[in-house]
Order: structure tokens, then sequence, then C-alpha cells
């Protein structure tokens, strides 16, 4: 299925007078109406933004204020937009991380993933999140310029909406799976409508429906340096404030994030992290919350502090998530290694139980067989919750006995 990308936002127009049902009404540098539409409150969430969330009001927003850790959490889940489904029961992993305040345990799939049906009915019964593995990157999304094809993230996205999930937006600004139109781009102007195009179009599309945004992805390098993207080396760090802000103005109520991989331990890239987010907040770039990936190895040593550096990037003020958990191994398995994955799996979980910033956890993938892992790292795998049979594995156990 492919849309004009001129379609799409075309059909966007906002209401001025009273704010509309999630729409901002409050934030630093903001200067439209702090009224919201009947049955709708504005409501705090950071500096920078608040949002007209349902309900009667308890207190009038300000541009300045920070809400404690609880309050801001709550927020999120108040605002999800996700609202037609059922929300989850039972005993799945995202109704016991709920029962402890948090907004969600989720997993990555796709439309590929989804067809299976033992995956789907573990999708149903454990996660409340779905994020899309690959269907709503730039490769998949808009790989001719200006002609969308969206089949599998309007997969995804109905799937989640018929079954009571949310979704979080992965990704719209990424130097991988990148079309080489984009790559070979040479000039900052084309570059900059060329985001704008991107990320309003898909977000425009989805208005309403995506709980957090990966806006950003990956834009260090492992040695901490500024990646050298094609963003980068035309827009210097610009290219994300570019992002951001044309991505609150195609969705308000989604939840902005940049996400990036190797923030599990102290080094340059985390420092580094930190300090562009806070440069980010400090110029009024519009951005919610940070992902931290979490593609861990079984035994690493930071594992058991990972508390410490949830702690880190909670520092910012905003919302941490964590976005694409998984803990592999060498292989073959054996009991001192699945011993040791379980302490592992329960080191993370319990770091983000223990951090009020921390929102939720996304494991990416559901079951060893369809994980990323064996055809990128040779010899390695077993990463996940549920082993290739759809078996519930000890790692699913630790995490399960981590949310009593
Ligand atoms: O769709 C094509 C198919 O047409 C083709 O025949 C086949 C041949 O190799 O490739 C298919 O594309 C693959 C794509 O997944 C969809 O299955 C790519 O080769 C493969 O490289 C791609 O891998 C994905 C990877 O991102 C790409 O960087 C993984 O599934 C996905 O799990 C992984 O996810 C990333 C996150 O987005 C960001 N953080 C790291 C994480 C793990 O790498």
């Amino acid at each position: 299925m492919r849309y004009s990308a001129a379609a799409i936002v075309a059909g966007a127009s906002l209401a001025a007078a009273q704010v509309p049902a999630w729409g901002q009404c409050g934030g630093i540098g903001f200067s439209g109406s702090t009224t919201c539409v009947s049955g709708y409150t504005c409501k705090y969430s950071n500096p920078y933004y608040s949002q007209c969330l349902p309900g009667t009001a308890s207190a009038t927003p300000t541009t300045t204020a920070r809400t404690t850790s609880t309050t801001s959490t709550s927020t999120s889940a108040a605002s999800t937009p996700t609202s037609t489904g059922t929300p989850s029961t039972g005993s799945g992993l995202d109704a016991k991380i709920k029962a402890k305040g948090k907004l969600y345990f989720g997993t990555a799939v796709d439309q590929n993933t989804l067809s299976v049906s033992q995956i789907d009915s573990i999708v149903k019964a454990e996660f409340g999140v779905v994020t899309p593995e690959n269907s709503m990157k730039w490769d998949s999304t808009e790989s001719t310029q200006g002609s969308f094809t969206l089949t599998g993230a309007d997969y995804l996205v109905n799937y989640a909406t018929t079954n009571g999930k949310k979704v979080r937006g992965h990704t719209l600004v990424w130097h991988s799976q990148l079309p080489g139109w984009v790559s070979n781009i040479n000039s900052a102007a084309t570059l900059t409508s060329v985001i704008q195009n991107h990320v309003t179009t898909i977000m425009t599309r989805y208005k309403g429906k995506i709980l957090h945004w990966d806006v950003v992805n990956e834009v260090f390098e492992d040695s901490g340096v500024m990646r050298n993207s094609v963003f980068y080396r035309l827009l210097g760090e610009q290219f994300l404030d570019i992002a951001f802000k044309a991505a609150r103005a195609a969705d308000p109520a989604a939840k902005l994030c940049l996400n990036d991989y190797n923030l599990d331990y102290a080094s340059d890239k985390l420092t580094n992290f930190v300090a562009l987010v806070n440069r980010l907040i400090a110029r009024g770039v519009p951005i919610d919350c940070v992902g931290t990936q979490a593609h861990l190895i079984v035994g690493n040593g930071a594992i058991p502090y990972s508390s410490t550096y949830i702690s880190q990037l909670a520092g910012t003020g905003l919302d941490v998530a964590i976005t694409e958990l998984d803990i592999r191994m060498t292989l073959p398995s054996d009991a001192t290694k699945v011993a040791q994955q379980s302490t592992d799996y329960t080191n993370v979980v319990k770091a983000c139980l223990g951090n009020t910033k921390c929102v939720g956890i996304t494991v990416w993938g559901v079951d060893d067989g369809h994980s990323w892992v064996p055809s990128t790292f040779s010899g390695q795998g077993d990463a996940l919750l549920w082993n290739s049979s759809y078996q519930k594995k000890a790692a699913y156990t630790a995490v399960s006995n981590a949310l009593n």
C-alpha cells in the first residue's frame, strides 16, 4: 500500500481555540491555548510540554515546575493514546510490571513473527507494547523519495489496536537501514526538508496511536563521538532538533525518545549521551524520554550495576525506557550460563523497578528462533525468554519472579 506524503499530511490540520484531546497546552516556548476541550485537563508532563489528558483539573500546569518521578510516570500512562483495546490482565509479564507501577512490558515483532501462531499467542498473553522490529524503518517506509510503503507498519499498528496493545514507534532517523537516496544527499537544506517530510508523514499516519517514538536512533559511535552519518555531516547536532520538532508537531500525544545502545556501563558514550540529552533539553528541543537498548551479554560484569547506569540516564529528568533487552550467550548453552542469564535478567528488571523514571521494558523479540543475535554474532544466541520451540525458559521465570 502506497500513500503520497502530501495526502497524508493534508489530513492532519489541528483545530485552534480550545486544545483538543491529547494536544499540547503548555511548556517552555509554547504560546498557544492552555484550555482543553471539555472532559480534558491540561497536565504538566515536563518543562517543555503540558498535555490535555482525560479528567478534571488537579493543578494548573506551569512551564518550569518538575513533578515527582511517580507523577511523571503516571502521566505517561494516562497519556497513552491507544485506548481502543482491552488492557492486559492476568499473570503475564505486562500485568505484573503494571502492578509494580510501570507502564508496560513489551516485545519487538512484525507481521512475519506475528503470523506464527505461537508467537501471536505469547504476545497476546504476555506483552502490553509492541515495537516494530523493522517495518517502520526508513528502508521499509520510504525506500523511494516521497513514496511511502506502510503495509508492514499498518499491520503492526492494526494488530496493536485490535489486541489492546500500545506501540513504541521505531525508528525515524537512523543511519542504518537507510536508503541510498538519503545517504547520498549533499545539501543541508534538502536533508532538512527530507527529515521533516519523513517524520511528519509517518507520525501523522499513526497520530494518536503511538505511546513512544524512537525519533532518533544511535547517534553515537561506540567510541562516544557523534556518529559520522549523513545527518551529522550535513547538519551537525541540529539534525536532532529538526527531527524532534517535526515529531512533536506531527503527534503531540506521543512521547519522543532518543535511543541508543551500549549505555549499560561506564563509558565516554554514556557520558556524552547524557550530555547531549541535557543540551537538547536546555535549548528547548521537545524530548521526553531516553531509550537504552540493553543488548547484553551473559555474565557481563556491568549488569549487576544496571541501576547505576539507569540512574545516570534518569538524571536528565526524562523518562527512561529499556527498549531492546536481550542477553546473549556463546553457544552451546549449559546450566552455568542459564543460571547466569537468569541472574542477569533479574538484575536488569530490578534496576528498572527500582527507578521511578524507568517506565517500561521491551525485550527484542519473543523466541530465540527469531532473534537477530545468531545471524549477527556468529556462535551466539539463546538471548530471549522463550526458546525456539516457544517454551518458556529459565530466563522467563527469573523475569516473572523479579516482577513479584
Ligand atoms: O527484508 C529483507 C529481505 O527482503 C531479504 O531477502 C533479506 C536477505 O538478507 O533481508 C531482509 O532484511 C533483513 C531485515 O532485518 C528484515 O528481516 C536484513 O537483512 C537484516 O539485516 C535486518 O536485521 C535487522 C537489524 O536491526 C538491521 O540493522 C534485525 O531484524 C533487527 O532486529 C535489528 O534491530 C536493531 C534495532 O532496530 C536497533 N538496535 C539494534 C537492533 C539489533 O541490530
